[in-house]
């Protein structure tokens, strides 16, 4: 259900971008909010191929080496962009949080169910650098979720999740 962000209300940084039409809707909804406070929130990446982040991960390999590709950029096939539900907003540098559409995804993003995914200081927990532009459309549930049981971390929500799912598959596979 992948839908184009060209021809929308969303500001976008050249055409071609493209969002799973939930994350669409949510985003719209966003952009409405952030745009009567005189804030735009400008996409800069969206929905990715497995190919689009396969070059993506060996240009950063061969420029950064491995090591650091790994922290900035994920392997081909593991990318929140494949699901068609992760933006990246403004500039994608650090320099957005400043920014007033940093500040306005910071203090507003879990109003229209999207999650920072890789927060200042949890590098050891989600294997990047911290990411201020990169959000993550779970859902206004999930936001709920992750904020009550989960101090607001989007990665120790997901871990749980699959833990809990992997469980209830085997529970059910085992009853036959
Ligand atoms: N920069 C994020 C981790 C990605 O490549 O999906
Ligand atoms: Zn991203």
């Amino acid at each position: 259900d992948l839908v184009s962000l060209d021809g929308t209300s969303l500001a976008v940084s050249r055409p071609g971008h493209r969002l799973r039409e939930p994350a669409f809707r949510a985003l719209a909804a966003a952009s409405a909010a952030a745009k009567k406070e005189g804030v735009v929130l400008l996409v800069s990446s969206a929905y990715r191929s497995y190919a689009y982040q396969e070059g993506l991960f060996s240009r950063n390999v061969e420029e950064l080496g491995r090591k650091e590709a790994e922290r900035v950029s994920a392997r081909p096939g593991a990318s929140q962009h494949q699901l068609g539900t992760a933006v990246d907003f403004g500039s994608i540098t650090d320099a957005f949080a400043a920014t007033a559409a940093g500040r306005w995804m910071a203090a507003n993003a879990g109003r229209f169910g999207f999650s920072l995914s890789y927060p200042q200081g949890y590098e050891t927990l989600t294997g990047y650098v911290w990411e201020s532009w990169h959000y993550r459309y779970v859902g206004i549930e999930a936001v709920a979720l992750q904020d009550e049981f989960f101090g607001g971390i989007q990665h120790s929500m997901l871990l749980f999740l699959d833990a809990h799912f992997a469980q209830a598959a085997a529970a059910s596979a085992a009853k036959g």
